[in-house]
């Protein structure tokens, strides 16, 4: 068997009274698209935030390509390429695609004995990084600041800011929860082109057709726990559904999907 490419192993936290992990472990293998799935609080939002430096566990141990791997905060997990895309984006609104990209790792260059920015470069980064995701801005609005973007184009700039910095694991929390529907069908292709380039991604989707389209493998945390694991290959929704509600969840369950 091959090595996980990132692995978390019998992962615990607990906040206050609240258990939101409770020995949960996953494996991410290379070149592999692995939906987390789950109801609202299962613990899916946290388990990234585990994977990506932003919350410590309080047992269990994560492993990148075989090593152990201790992730001091987010800055951190960046370093070793794992590169986490959550629903609110963290773009910044007023300012340019090139400046979304490099957001605090700007180039620079020396212009009249001094350092400044490489504006130019940031530019032509952002043009390269687009195109390499197929994805068309005019150029009148590649200057401009990103919240005149559509929603679907700045997921696409988040995405694009990951592969830019050379993500090898790639984890999208709810990408396309705030998208019209072509453009949750643009996003499915990014990620698509993101495994096809080898990058391995965990995403979570409340969306099962999604899901089914993209995914390999499927883990269900159900309150804080995984509640099975199946290949996309052998199993069908009714059984993930099965798996994220439980027994003893009524048929008459009517909520929304949120987040
Ligand atoms: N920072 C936090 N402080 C306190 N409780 C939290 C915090 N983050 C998550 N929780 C709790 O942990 C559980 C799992 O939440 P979360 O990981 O956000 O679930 P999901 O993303 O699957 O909806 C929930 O009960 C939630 O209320
Ligand atoms: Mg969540």
């Amino acid at each position: 068997m091959s090595t996980p490419i990132l692995e978390a192993r019998d992962i615990s936290i607990r906040f206050g009274g609240v258990e939101a992990l409770r020995r949960v472990s996953l494996q991410l293998m290379a070149g592999e698209v692995l939906a987390l799935a789950g109801d609202n609080g299962a613990g899916k939002s946290t388990l990234i935030k585990i994977l990506s430096g932003v919350y410590h566990a309080d047992a269990g141990h994560l492993r990148f390509n075989g090593s152990p791997l201790q992730l001091r905060d987010p800055q951190d997990a960046r370093a070793q390429g794992i590169e986490t895309i959550y629903q609110d984006l963290a773009l910044a609104d007023n300012l340019d695609v090139g400046s979304n990209i490099f957001l605090g790792r700007e180039p620079t260059r020396r212009q009249f004995g001094l350092q400044v920015i490489d504006r130019p470069r940031m530019a032509q980064v952002a043009r390269e990084v687009l195109e390499r995701l197929d994805i068309v801005i005019p150029e009148r609005k590649l200057g401009g600041p990103v919240k005149m973007l559509s929603g679907g184009q700045r997921q696409a700039i988040a995405i694009g800011r990951a592969i830019y910095w050379n993500a090898r694991v790639l984890i999208m929390d709810e990408p396309t929860a705030a998208l019209g529907v072509p453009e949750q069908r643009k996003v499915m292709e990014l990620i698509a082109a993101l495994k096809a380039q080898g990058v391995s991604v965990i995403l979570i989707s409340h969306n099962l057709h999604d899901i089914f389209a993209i995914a390999d493998r499927i883990v269900v945390l159900r309150r804080g726990e995984v509640a099975g694991e199946r290949l996309v290959a052998g199993t069908n929704g009714d059984e993930i559904v099965h798996l994220i509600v439980g027994d003893t969840y009524a048929s008459t369950n009517t909520r929304g999907s949120g987040h």
